[in-house]
């Protein structure tokens, strides 16, 4: 039976890039009438360091972002990690399934770490083990992300191979990273050989969810672009990043195809393209960012969401995670 999972870590603001490659998705897998589950990941999010007012808040910002992307409480499980005590535990079971080479190959951990690795926390590396948890305690198959995370649901198949293999069972499906769409990858609009991230240190590299119309327009009309008029076909944007990435969102905020804006746009300047973009984009991310302050007013009310939601969650992962003890050899007597 399909059964979409993702999460996102509610390590600060949410940008474009996360709606785009996950958020929206998201609404879509639901209203396909697939099961969908969506997790707010605070157990991912300290892996570094978080300060715990500031992660309280986003944690209610994150949800409040669901919901007014239209992932809907009723339709689709919505809840925080922390809240579920299966994902803490099948992710230490995980921990000795996993091997320490495939984790070394880890391209995240690399890039979050930095130089001094010595100095990341040791659940920073395991970071991918909690993320295989996350996706197998709910018997999985699909899992949409941005394509920065299919190295780790591809580690999760490995987990869950070597799971089943161990110990001679078929308990744990492979699940498929579901990468869809022209917004995968949404770049920085500084720099378009970088991911648009909420780590930035430049505000201007990226939308917000919570940024208003004036300063959304702002950044993309200062978007760094090449001073070429846009081509009419899609080959055109091969060796032009920035381009191309103006062309990406647009596509995917007005659910067409890039070859069908440069349809339209091919032949312009940015001149013109980008205050079409700038109008789009507050068009589609205004409404989202206003009903977000509404939901935000009544963080009690946000708060039993998570909490309905998390028993709803307990539901499905506790039976799991208990037969994963059994299958294992724990003894279970009460
Ligand atoms: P996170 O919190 O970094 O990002 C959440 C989702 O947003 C996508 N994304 C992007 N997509 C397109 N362009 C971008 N610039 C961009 N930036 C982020 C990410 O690919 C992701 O889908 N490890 C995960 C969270 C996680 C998870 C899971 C996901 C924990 N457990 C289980 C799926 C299943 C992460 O750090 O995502």
């Amino acid at each position: 039976k399909p059964r979409v999972f993702s999460g996102i870590q509610p390590s600060g603001g949410l940008t474009l890039g996360n709606y785009l490659g996950a958020l929206k998705r998201f609404a879509m897998k639901q209203d396909e009438g697939i099961e969908t589950i969506y997790c707010l990941v605070d157990l991912h999010a300290v892996t570094v360091w978080q300060d715990p007012e500031a992660l309280r808040r986003q944690t209610r910002e994150a949800a409040a972002a669901f919901i007014a992307s239209g992932v809907d409480p009723q339709r689709s499980i919505l809840f925080n990690q922390s809240q579920v005590g299966a994902h803490a535990e099948l992710a230490w079971l995980l921990n000795c399934v996993a091997r320490l080479g495939w984790m070394n190959r880890m391209t995240q951990f690399k890039d979050k770490a930095g130089k001094n690795a010595e100095k990341a926390s040791l659940g920073l590396y395991a970071y991918p083990a909690l993320m295989a948890a996350d996706i197998l305690l709910y018997h999985a198959t699909m899992v949409p992300v941005g394509e920065d995370q299919k190295q780790h649901v591809e580690l999760t198949r490995d987990i869950a191979a070597k799971f089943n293999h161990d110990f001679g069972v078929e308990f744990f499906p492979a699940p498929e990273p579901l990468i869809e769409g022209t917004a995968t990858r949404v770049m920085s609009l500084r720099d378009g050989t970088k991911k648009m991230s909420k780590s930035d240190p430049s505000d201007a590299s990226r939308i917000n969810l919570t940024d208003d119309a004036d300063t959304i327009a702002k950044k993309i009309r200062k978007a760094t672009t090449d001073p070429a008029e846009l081509p009419s076909e899609i080959d055109g944007l091969k060796d032009r990043p920035e381009a191309r990435n103006l062309v990406n969102i647009y596509a995917a905020l007005a659910d067409m195809t890039p070859a069908q804006v440069l349809g339209e746009y091919g032949g312009k300047g940015f001149g013109t393209f980008k205050p079409a973009l700038a109008e789009l984009a507050v068009e589609k991310l205004a409404p989202i960012s206003t009903e977000m302050g509404r939901l935000m007013a009544d963080p009690a009310e946000i708060d039993a969401v998570l909490g309905q939601g998390a028993n709803k969650a307990d539901a499905i992962a506790r039976p799991i995670v208990e037969r994963t003890y059994e299958i294992m050899g724990m003894v279970r007597s009460r």
